[in-house]
């Protein structure tokens, strides 16, 4: 069991569009609005993945962020809604507001860093997009911590590419445990983290 000194950065060389989430040993992303653990080593390697792309996210993920972290910095930050004049109001600050998912995904290609697209949840989200997506980067904490909202299923078109560590858990210095996972569909080409 280890605290990584550094988290997997991947390197890829073609453009994607990735979904990248955190979920208990059930799958369960969310409970009541947020999320049931804290884990900051997570925070630091989804801001690492993310940072520099654009970010797509349902309107009740944006609403899950405190008020000081969004939108989130040096991401264009693109949350879809289907409430007509919500991207007028002042909860609505910092961010691109869209009322198609695939009108996003369009969006974000031309956003800076649109190479790599990353679909960050939540829940409705995720299952809309997974068609349209070719990488999922997935913490896995080791928890059954309970909730109300569950990660997609990846399907055998989904195909393990790697984990950090390979074998058992990283353990974060609050003590919870976790181990970081790649999939990808058909021949997306990556380097595998160090
Ligand atoms: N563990 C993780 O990695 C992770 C990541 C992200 C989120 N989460 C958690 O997941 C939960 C939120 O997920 P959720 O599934 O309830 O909500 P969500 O996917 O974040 O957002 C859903 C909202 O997005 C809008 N929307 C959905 N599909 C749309 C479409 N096709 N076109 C336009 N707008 C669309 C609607 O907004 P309107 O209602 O405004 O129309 C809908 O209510 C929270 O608990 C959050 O903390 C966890």
């Amino acid at each position: 069991m280890s605290t990584p000194e550094s988290l997997p950065a991947y390197t890829f060389s073609q453009p994607i569009v990735g979904m990248i989430w955190a979920q208990t040993n059930t799958g369960v992303i969310g409970a009541d609005g947020g999320m049931p653990w804290h884990l900051p080593e997570d925070m630091a390697h989804f801001k690492r993945v993310t940072t520099g792309h654009p970010v797509v996210m349902g309107r009740k993920t944006w609403d899950s962020f405190p008020d000081k972290f969004r939108p989130l910095p040096n991401r264009t930050n693109i949350v879809v809604t289907r409430q007509e004049g919500w991207g007028s109001t002042p909860e609505a600050r910092g961010a691109v507001v869209l009322d198609s998912l695939d009108q996003a995904l369009v969006e974000a290609q031309f956003s800076p860093g649109g190479n790599e697209v990353w679909v960050i949840g939540g829940g409705q989200i995720f299952e809309q997009a997974m068609d349209d997506c070719n990488v999922a980067v997935v913490t896995v904490i080791n928890t059954d911590a309970a909730g109300d909202t569950q990660a997609p299923a990846l399907g055998p078109e989904w195909m393990f590419r790697g984990a950090s560590p390979l074998e058992g858990w990283h353990t974060s210095k609050n003590g919870t445990e976790y181990r970081i996972t790649m999939w990808a569909k058909g021949d997306t080409e990556f380097e595998a983290p160090e």
